[in-house]
This record gives C-alpha cells, structure tokens and sequence, in this order.
C-alpha cells in the first residue's frame, strides 16, 4: 500500500499525459514562453501503463485519473485507458480534460473502458471564455460536453474557477445551466499553480464568496460529511436535489488530512501533493531496467515522505515550480 507517516493510505493515482494545451487560461499558463518538456523525458505509453500496472496491481490502487495539461493531446490517450482496462484488478478510470476534441473522442474512450470525465468550463460566455482562455473554443467546450453526455460518460462533471472581475458573477448561471443539462457543477477555489505565480488570496474568490452568492438564487442543502470521505469536493443539494453542487476550497477549506492521492508527472516523477516541492523520480528506474518490485519499492517511500499538508497557510509557503499544466489537476 502506498501508506504516509500520517496514515493516509494512497488509492487515488493521477497521470499527467503532457505538460501542452490548447488553451491559455490564466490561473493556469503564461500566453507565451512557457517551456514544455522534451520529447525524450516524457513517458513512452508503455512506460505509463507499466507504472499504472505497478500501482493497481501492487500498490492497492484503485482510481486512475489522466490530466494534462490537456490529456486529449495525447495521441495513445484511447490505447492507454483500453489497456488499463484490462488490469486485474480493473480500476476505475477517470478524465480531466478541457472539453476540446470530446466531440470527436467520447465514443472511443467510453468503448475502450473510460468511466467518467471532468470538463473545465468557467462560463456560459463565449467573450469572456476568449479573454480567460485566450482561444475562441468556447463551442468547442459544449460540443465536447454534450458527446461526452451522448457517450454515456457518467457522471459529466463540470470545473470552473472563478475570477474576479471576469466571471464570478456567473456562479448561479453556471449552476442553472448544469441543472438544467444535468452536468455535476463544481467550483474550484483559484489556487496559486499558475506559471506567472500571479495568484493573491486577496485576489481570489473563496468558498464562502460563492456559497453567498449561489444562495441568493438556490435553496443549498449540505450533503454531509459521511458521503464526502476523500472527495475534495463539499457537496450541496440544489433545491431539495437531486442535483447536486459541489466546492473544491483548497486553500480556504483545506482537506488534506482525508488525502487519497498519489500524482505522476508527464516525465515519470512521482509527486506526493499539487503544492509539493520534492519530487522521486521513477522515469530512471524504469529506464535502468528495474523490476516491477523495485518501481514499487521506491514509489512507497516516496509517498513517505508526503507531507501533512500543502502548507498554503504557512507564511513561508512557496510555490512549487511546476505550474499546474505540468502537475495534472
Ligand atoms: N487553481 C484552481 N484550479 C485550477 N485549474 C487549473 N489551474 C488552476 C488553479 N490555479 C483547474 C482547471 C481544471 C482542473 C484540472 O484544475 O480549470 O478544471
Ligand atoms: Fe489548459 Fe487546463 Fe491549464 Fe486551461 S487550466 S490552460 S485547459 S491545462
């Protein structure tokens, strides 16, 4: 098992498939100049599923979550979810992605074994998704959400983070439209990931800021903490539900003590947390000709070391140097 020294038992493996994206959104990338990794550092699509094999089959996990960047950009993206598939035990397995080229994919991922996506759209607005994304994609987004529906992907979950000044007046709009087309809203409170490391946490908007302002329009019943267990996500029912609505408040409500993750990056280091600054490289492991055992071995003692948590409320806080697009959300 991939246990820490404060317990918390790993079972939750996300798998950066690249570090490159489509879009440019703000929290996240720079417009321009951000380094991307070279070719022979990343992962071969037999390297990631050896590891994902490793961490299913002897690890104890159970959840495989691809991210990116943006993880469609990733040309054996169907040929890896249909190979994890057919691990013993099969694990559940899950996307993250931006929605663009879902359209054309859903089919084929459903097929090869994907369980469920995650969709970032931030709002129902094509202008201002141009000027948070810097792309005119925002069709593109709908289309892919409506294929992902159409595939039988289940349940489609929706992320937006708010901003100030651009779309944290569209918190009840975004929550009706997903009612309404029956997408799993979830907020995701602006952490400091972005590459520019522009984030202040007076300049974010927080859980309580949304809550208030999702009141003014809907009756929110909290879901409990008994079904919460090590989802990141508080969740509310919309008006009695059954829909729901969910928060992700990593720095105002932090929930790092419930913690089930383990991440790899694009290039094969294994990170133990987002906000992580150590990383333990398995990508030299595999390619010295290691034994299963040994990635394993080494995988366990670098989980660890995990920490207790991201340290975010700590004045000494530092950002870590890879930017989200190249950690995996
Ligand atoms: N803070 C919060 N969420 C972020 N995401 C990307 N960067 C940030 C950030 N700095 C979101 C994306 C996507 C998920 C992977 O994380 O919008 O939904
Ligand atoms: Fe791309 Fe996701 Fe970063 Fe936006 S948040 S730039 S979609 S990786």
């Amino acid at each position: 098992m991939l246990i820490d020294t404060y317990g918390r038992v790993a079972t939750d493996l996300r798998v950066s498939l690249t570090d490159r994206c489509n879009l440019r959104c703000t929290y996240c990338m720079p417009e321009e100049g951000l380094q991307w990794l070279a070719k022979p550092d990343l992962l071969t699509d037999d390297e990631i599923v050896r590891l994902i094999r490793v961490a299913v089959t002897q690890l104890g996990v159970g959840e495989v979550r691809f991210t990116g960047g943006e993880p469609l950009l990733r040309p054996g993206l169907v040929s890896i979810v249909e190979r994890c598939a057919a691990l013993e035990p099969r694990p559940r397995m899950s996307l993250t992605t931006n929605g663009i080229g879902l359209q054309r994919t859903a089919r084929a991922l459903k097929d090869a074994g994907l369980d469920r996506v995650n969709v970032s759209l931030d709002t129902l607005r094509p202008e201002v998704f141009q000027t948070l994304t810097r792309r005119k994609r925002h069709q593109d987004v709908l289309d892919g959400l409506e294929a992902a529906r159409a595939a039988g992907l289940d349940p489609v979950k929706v992320n937006a983070v708010l901003m100030p000044g651009l779309n944290d007046d569209e918190a009840p709009d975004l929550l009706a439209w997903a009612v309404r087309n029956g997408y799993e809203l979830r907020f995701i409170e602006q952490m400091p990931l972005d590459a520019q490391h522009g984030w202040t946490r007076d300049g974010m908007v927080t859980a309580g800021d949304i809550l208030a302002t999702l009141r003014t329009r809907f009756d929110l019943t909290p879901e409990g903490d008994e079904v919460r267990g090590a989802a990141p996500a508080e969740r509310w029912l919309v008006d009695g539900g059954p829909a729901r609505v969910g928060v992700i408040a990593s720095v105002t409500r932090p929930f790092c003590r419930a913690c089930d993750r383990t991440r790899l990056t694009a290039d094969g280091q294994v990170r133990t947390c987002l906000f992580a600054r150590e990383e333990s490289d398995l990508r030299g492991a595999l390619r010295a000709g290691e034994p299963d055992e040994e990635i394993a071995r080494l995988w366990k003692l670098a989980m660890w070391g995990k920490k207790a948590g991201s340290g975010l409320d700590d004045p000494s806080f530092l950002q870590p140097d890879r930017p989200m697009s190249a950690i995996g959300g």
